[in-house]
């Protein structure tokens, strides 16, 4: 796609799942990427999967919802290839799936931590690159409970909400600045996230299996759309979060 070879790719939670499928499509289009992960073991399994694929990566170990460790995460690749010019803020967690008053605090700051302010955070300290520039593109991954509200449970449900109005004024803030910023409201995709969800009786199986597709996602559904997103392609596109979700929140 136009507008990836040799771009430099800063994508978090990249050690597993939708991350690592969207590093390894980014690198097939002639991305190089800083896989950021808070599971070393996961990022160096991404790296190892370019590398032999003849891709450029290497791996950095941080916490997104941790301001001092982004900042040294973001200097960390800064050193290593020089500058940014796409960062995906895909690192997510999910809470306790209870009702509301059955949810402890500890898990709304978590999830409110990774989820939301992970993506404040790696964006704050990027965007000074980028800004340089004159020029960028910031990815979210929010979800369909960043529409919605669903068996997810209020601190995911809050805190894709708060990523879908997040990147909104990101592309007001900065879209005039050259720094394009959009987000993706994935449905139910298989991975290890979602791994006790995906079966006859899951909170999402009727959901799912009623839409239109019929079927849970796959992590290249998500990454093919990452790559378009991240690409000269998408240049009109501002602010929005794009639902890929097999037409499952159409009704
Ligand atoms: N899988 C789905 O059905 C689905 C649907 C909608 C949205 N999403 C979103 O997609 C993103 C990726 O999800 P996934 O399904 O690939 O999950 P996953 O669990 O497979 O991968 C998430 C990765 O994020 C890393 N991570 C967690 N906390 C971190 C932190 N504080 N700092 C750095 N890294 C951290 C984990 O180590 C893991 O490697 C998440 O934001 C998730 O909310 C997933």
């Amino acid at each position: 796609m136009k507008g990836l070879q040799d771009k430099v790719v800063l994508i978090t939670g990249a050690g597993s799942g939708l991350g690592r499928e969207s590093a390894t499509e980014l690198a097939g289009e002639g991305s190089r990427i800083a896989v950021m992960d808070m599971n070393l073991e996961g990022a160096l399994e991404t790296v190892a999967l370019i590398t032999k694929a003849g891709g450029d990566a290497f791996a950095v170990q941080g916490d997104v919802a941790d301001g001092a460790s982004v900042q040294s995460m973001v200097a960390t690749v800064l050193d290593h290839f020089g500058t940014i010019d796409i960062l995906v803020n895909n690192a997510g967690v999910v809470g306790e799936l209870k009702p509301v008053h059955e949810v402890s605090e500890e898990s709304w700051d978590f999830v409110m931590g990774v989820d939301m302010k992970g993506v404040f955070l790696c964006s704050k300290y990027v965007i000074p690159t980028m800004l340089a520039k004159g020029k960028g593109v910031i990815i979210n991954i929010a979800s369909v409970s960043g529409f919605l509200a669903s068996a997810t449970g209020v601190e995911y449900t809050s805190a894709k909400h708060g990523v879908t109005g997040l990147t909104k004024q990101l592309a007001y803030d900065y879209g005039h600045l050259g720094i394009r910023s959009i987000a993706i409201g994935p449905g139910v995709i298989e991975t290890p996230l979602t791994k006790d969800w995906t079966c006859e009786g899951g909170p999402f199986h009727e959901l799912t299996m009623d839409a239109p597709a019929g079927r849970y996602g796959r992590p290249i559904d998500v990454a093919r759309l990452v790559c378009f997103l991240a690409s000269d392609e998408a240049d009109f596109m501002h602010g929005h979060t794009i639902p890929i979700d097999g037409g499952s929140i159409i009704r």
